[in-house]
């Protein structure tokens, strides 16, 4: 490969050289999560294919490339262009066998035969939002700080959070928080949502914080995290989409894999992480496939102590097994010519 420009989406090419002034360098504040887990589970070889499906600021992506050696070939994929161009600078050293796709790895059917490739020795996919995303107060992803409610992770898709909070309605608002939020108050706070908006559009996350705050108790409030964590989990999850076609997207990948190759994926949350198990434990049923974590990976006490954002996180790796014949990649959750 020699032109390690982003396609997709417009086919832009990242600004390799771009850090914002006066801001923390962003390469910094992302540190991989599971990182040597990954690697091990992902078991990379010289000579392979590779994708990484949510490659963010490219600390997977490099420790992969440096651990297989050799002409591995890698292609990085992310829905935020910003994460893209970060991924760009990082491994720049690895330009000529790296290519960039700005889009969405449910779409890694379209990707993969857009790119030529086949079959993959191995997939990673580490979910959710990047802390590059979360610690930017521009991107609305953040309770911590003031921003515009964003939180889209590809600012050229139309709908934000914003809008949602806006425009949705009062059953819409209680049920995205009672289920992506897994909160008790979701219908306090959708009532407080929409008597707040009629009085003004709630347009920053601050102003959302204060209204989170007021419909949840005293009491409640002083307990566990802080009261906007849930709402704005369920929030991201919604604007982004995140639990779309999961678990379609995990089946469809696994058909990509070449024999012996691994999908190792990382989720943050348990709706992710039940998704993850369903879609791994329905592909080793209908046979072809082995689940080679039997129980989540975690990240131990040491990680967790150096990097707060690893504690939710769960690895679970699937490999195809080798030794059987591979035909033409099928429609997931069909043989597909396996043999
Ligand atoms: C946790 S970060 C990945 C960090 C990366 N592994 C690293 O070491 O820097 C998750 C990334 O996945 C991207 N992402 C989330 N959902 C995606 C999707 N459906 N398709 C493509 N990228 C996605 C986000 O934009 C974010 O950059």
């Amino acid at each position: 490969m020699d032109d390690p420009g982003v396609t997709g989406n417009g086919g832009r090419r990242p600004d390799c050289t771009e850090v914002r002034p006066g801001s923390r360098d962003p390469r910094q504040s992302h540190v991989p999560v599971l990182l040597q887990e990954a690697l091990r589970w992902l078991a990379p070889r010289p000579g392979g294919r590779y994708v990484d499906g949510t490659v963010g600021a490219g600390g997977h992506a490099r420790a992969l490339l440096e651990a297989a050696g050799g002409d591995v070939e890698l292609l990085a994929i992310d829905r935020d262009p910003e994460a893209l161009r970060l991924a760009a600078e990082r491994l720049s050293p690895f330009r000529d066998r790296v290519r960039f796709v700005h889009g969405d790895y449910r779409d890694l059917d379209r990707i993969l035969d857009e790119a030529g490739w086949v079959r993959v020795d191995g997939i990673l996919l580490d979910l959710g939002v990047s802390s590059l995303q979360l610690d930017d107060p521009r991107r609305g992803f953040s309770y911590q700080v003031d921003g515009p409610l964003d939180m889209r992770m590809d600012p050229t898709q139309p709908l934000t959070a914003a809008d949602l909070v806006n425009r949705a309605s009062r059953q819409e608002l209680a049920d995205w928080i009672r289920r992506y939020g897994e909160e008790r108050w979701a219908g306090r706070i959708a009532d407080f949502i929409v008597a707040e908006r009629q009085r003004r559009p709630i347009t920053t996350t601050g102003h959302l914080v204060e209204v989170i705050k007021a419909a949840i108790p005293a009491g409640a409030r002083r307990q566990g995290p802080h009261p906007a964590r849930r709402t704005f989990q369920a929030l991201r999850i919604v604007v982004n989409r995140e639990l779309e076609g999961l678990e379609e997207a995990l089946t469809r990948a696994a058909h990509r894999l070449a024999p012996g190759g691994r999908l190792v994926a990382i989720s943050f949350h348990s709706l992710e992480d039940r998704a993850v198990k369903q879609a791994f434990r329905q592909l080793a049923a209908r046979g072809g496939f082995r689940v080679l974590t039997r129980k989540p990976v975690r990240p131990g006490e040491e990680e967790v102590a150096r990097n707060s954002r690893a504690r939710s996180a769960r690895l679970r790796a699937l490999a195809r097994e080798a030794g059987v014949g591979v035909g033409e990649p099928g429609k997931a959750g069909e043989p597909d010519g396996d043999g």
